[in-house]
């Protein structure tokens, strides 16, 4: 047996992600009954965060401390990543440590190096190319909502970036139709688009990518890192906001989605994030709970 790591959603296939999102809902149902199960006790989890974050710490540290383990943050303004001791050094010296490693960072290629290099599984806690992590939150919270997301229509509104990736893979592994819509320049990478064959096409128009969709999903204009850009993104994605007059030309039964933050007013009225008839925003940023303490099982249990 290999070490197996989480980088994007096309590391396990169909089958392990159906095992995952079942085994997030039992989770959840026992921790609601006040079940607790301890896989990870005396198992350390590392958590490297060169980016902000509020889900994914929180998620990871919770999810480790209730399967009876522990979890470290290091920051690279208080670690030797930030003085920069090299990626693969750090993977050999983190991972004899631990047992397990999530990452949060800029380049896709620093999970890359470092999962080449360690001995225990590493998770992508985001990237700018990908955030798996959300999409098996995401996926967990249209199965409990809709059922099964093969078959259907989904609408990514906005930009093309790795939530956007990140629903490319979604749409190979679950084989729904992704119809993507963000102005030109803003689009996701060419090749992550070809991979994923005819399942996802890209329009301009907002409306022609929620005509008849039963999934809405949407996330901010300016990803982090991309902070100096905010004004012109603003002005480049006007008329993206995903608001009840959007979600109008849905499916009756859509449901809408978002990572958080949110960024009221700009890509998502403040309307339609509160309106729980359709905004699933809550279960979806809970799911990420349940989704990770399934997913660290199953590097656990599926590694050496
Ligand atoms: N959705 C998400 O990853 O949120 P955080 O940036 O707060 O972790
Ligand atoms: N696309 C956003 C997601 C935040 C959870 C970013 O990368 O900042």
């Amino acid at each position: 047996m290999a070490t197996r790591h989480f980088l994007s959603l096309m590391d396990l296939n169909r089958e392990e992600l159906d095992t995952v999102i079942e085994r997030a809902i039992e989770l959840k149902a026992l921790r609601a009954q006040g079940i607790t199960t301890e896989p990870f006790r005396d198992k350390v989890l590392g958590m490297i965060f060169e980016k902000s974050s509020t889900r994914t710490r929180v998620s990871f540290e919770a999810g480790m401390a209730q399967m009876g383990g522990s979890a470290l943050f290091l920051s690279p303004r208080d670690t030797q990543l930030g003085r920069g001791e090299p990626i693969e050094d750090s993977a050999r010296v983190i991972s004899r440590m631990v047992d397990m490693v999530m990452i949060r960072t800029f380049g896709h290629n620093v999970l890359e190096r470092f999962a080449a290099h360690s001995r225990v599984p590493v998770i992508n806690a985001l990237s700018d190319s990908f955030h798996p992590c959300q999409l098996l939150a995401d996926i967990q919270t249209y199965v409990e909502h809709r059922g099964s997301p093969s078959g259907r229509v989904v609408a990514w509104v906005g930009d093309g970036n790795n939530m956007c990736h990140s629903y490319i893979n979604a749409a190979r592994q679950y084989d729904f139709e992704l119809r993507i819509a963000c102005p030109e320049g803003y689009d996701p990478d060419q090749s992550i688009v070809a991979s994923a064959g005819d399942r996802v096409t890209i329009v301009r128009k907002p409306e022609d990518a929620v005509r008849g969709a039963d999934w809405v999903a949407t996330d901010v204009w300016a990803s982090m890192g991309q902070e100096t850009e905010q004004h012109q993104r603003l002005k480049a994605f006007e008329g993206y906001l995903v608001d009840h007059e959007l979600m109008s030309h849905a499916n009756s039964e859509a449901i809408f989605m978002h990572c958080l933050p949110a960024h009221r007013g700009e890509e998502v009225s403040a309307e339609l994030l509160e309106d729980e008839n359709i905004s699933v925003v809550w279960d979806e940023a809970e799911n990420r709970l349940h989704a990770q303490k399934a997913l660290m099982e199953f590097l656990q249990e599926n590694s050496n």
